[in-house]
C-alpha cells in the first residue's frame, strides 16, 4: 500500500511498469490528460479528426510513385542498408521483379532473418546477404574484397545505409572520421571506388545515392575540416553536411564516369516514417516531429519509389549526376553544384579514406 509521502515513488512505479510500455502516442495522451484535463484533449482530437485525413490525402498525391513494370531478370543488384524502412522496400521490390539481390546488412542485424523475410515476401531465393559496418573503413574493405572475389559483375548499386545520429554528435571513429560522416560518407565513398570494376563489367549499369533535402543545411564546405575536428557543429550540420557530400561525390562521380556506361545519381526519397526516427533524441524533438512524421511523412514505400525509379526506368539509364526526389528531377544547392569543390572533395575524401594509387580506378 503507498502513502501519500510515497508520490514520487508511486509515479516512478506506474511508469515502469505500465506507462513506459505504452506506445508513444498513448504516453502523450496520458501526458495530456494529466497535466489539462479533458479541455485541452477534445480540441487535439478535433484538430486530429478534420486534418489528419485530408492533410494524408494531400500528401499521397503530391509524391511521385513509379508505376513501371520492367522486370530485373539476370541483373545483380547490391543494396546496403535493407534490413528497415526504405532500403527493405526497395529490396522487396526488386527482388519481385526478379533480380539477384545482395544484401549488404550493418554488423549488428540478423542479415539471415532479413533475406528470409524478402525471400518469403517476393518469392524469389536469389538473395544472399552479408554484414558489414559502413562507419568503419576495414570493414567497408572486407566487404569488396568479398565481392570482388566472388561476383562476376553487379548492375545496380544502392549506396542506402545512412543514419541520423542524435546521440553522437562529433564522434571520432577509429580511422579518425566523425561518426555520421563516415556512415554517410566516406563508407559509400570508398565502397564504391573499390568494386567500381564490377559495376563497369555489367555496365549498362546504375548507382544511386542517398541525399536529402536537408544537404541545403550546410551553407559550406571547410575541405580541411570533414570530421569537424574544428569543433563547433551540432547533429543537424553534421547530417547536413553528410548528405551535401554524398550529393558533390555523386556529380564528380558521374564526370569521371563519362563513356563508361555506368550512370551514377542521388537522390532525395521525401521525409519517410523510417526506424531512423526512432533513434534516441531529445524529448522535444520526439514531441515536435510527432505530429508531422504520423500525418505528413511518407510511408517506407512511397519513399522507396524514386530508387525504384533510378534502377528501373529505362530512361534512368541514360541520366548522370542529376539529383532526383518524386521520381523527377529535383533543385538542390548552388554549392551541391560546384565542380571545383566537388574534384577537390574527392581528392581530400581519396586521402581521408586511405585509397592507394592501384585503388584509384575511377
Ligand atoms: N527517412 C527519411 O526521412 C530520410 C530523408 C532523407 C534521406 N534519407 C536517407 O534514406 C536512407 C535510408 O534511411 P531510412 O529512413 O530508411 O532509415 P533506416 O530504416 O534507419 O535505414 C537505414 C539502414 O542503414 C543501416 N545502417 C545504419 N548504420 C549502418 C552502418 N554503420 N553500416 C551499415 N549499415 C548501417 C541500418 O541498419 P540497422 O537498422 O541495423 O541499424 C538500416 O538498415 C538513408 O541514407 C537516409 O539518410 C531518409
Amino acid at each position: 500500500m503507498y502513502r501519500f509521502g510515497d508520490m514520487p515513488e508511486v509515479m516512478k512505479d506506474i511508469y515502469h511498469n505500465n506507462i513506459r510500455h505504452m506506445p508513444f502516442i498513448a504516453q502523450m495522451a496520458l501526458a495530456t490528460i494529466a497535466a489539462f484535463g479533458m479541455p485541452i484533449l477534445l480540441p487535439v482530437l478535433i484538430f486530429f479528426a478534420c486534418f489528419a485525413l485530408p492533410l494524408r490525402i494531400f500528401n499521397k498525391l503530391l509524391s511521385g510513385s513509379y508505376k513501371g513494370t520492367q522486370r530485373l531478370d539476370g541483373k545483380t543488384v547490391l543494396i546496403t542498408g535493407p534490413e528497415s524502412g526504405i532500403g527493405f522496400e526497395v529490396a522487396v521490390n526488386l527482388a519481385r521483379r526478379g533480380a539477384r539481390l545482395i544484401l549488404a546488412c550493418y554488423k549488428a542485424s540478423d542479415a539471415r532473418a532479413t533475406e528470409a523475410k524478402i525471400r518469403e515476401l517476393s518469392g524469389n531465393d536469389k538473395i544472399v546477404s552479408k554484414n558489414f559496418d559502413q562507419s568503419d573503413m576495414r570493414s567497408v574493405r572486407q566487404l569488396a574484397d568479398e565481392l570482388n572475389r566472388e561476383e562476376e559483375k553487379i548492375d545496380i548499386l544502392i549506396n542506402n545505409a545512412g543514419i541520423q545520429a542524435w546521440e553522437q554528435v562529433v564522434s571520432t571513429t577509429d580511422d579518425g572520421l566523425e561518426y555520421q560522416m563516415a556512415v554517410n560518407y566516406f563508407g559509400a565513398f570508398l565502397l564504391t571506388n573499390l568494386i567500381i570494376d564490377l559495376l563497369k563489367r555489367a555496365a549498362p549499369s546504375r548507382i544511386i545515392n542517398y541525399g536529402s533535402v536537408v544537404h541545403w543545411r550546410a551553407r559550406e564546405l571547410d575541405i580541411d575540416n570533414l570530421n569537424f575536428q574544428k569543433g563547433g557543429a551540432g547533429y543537424f550540420k553534421i547530417y547536413g553536411t553528410s548528405k551535401l557530400c554524398v550529393m558533390l561525390f555523386t556529380r564528380e562521380l558521374a564526370r569521371r564516369l563519362q563513356g563508361t556506361g555506368v550512370v551514377a545519381n542521388v537522390l532525395h526519397p521525401g521525409l519517410t516514417d523510417t526506424p531512423t526516427y526512432d533513434r534516441p533524441q531529445p524529448f522535444w524533438f520526439r514531441v515536435v516531429n510527432w505530429l508531422p512524421r504520423k500525418l505528413l511523412f511518407k510511408t517506407p514505400e512511397e519513399g522507396a519509389q524514386t530508387t525504384i525509379y533510378l534502377a528501373v526506368a529505362p530512361e534512368a539509364e541514360h541520366m548522370s549526376g542529376q539529383y532526383f526526389t518524386d521520381c523527377s528531377p529535383a533543385s538542390s544547392s548552388k554549392l551541391s553544384q560546384d565542380p571545383a569543390m566537388a574534384k577537390r572533395l574527392w581528392d581530400k575524401s581519396a586521402e581521408l579514406v586511405g585509397l592507394r594509387d592501384n585503388e584509384r580506378k575511377i
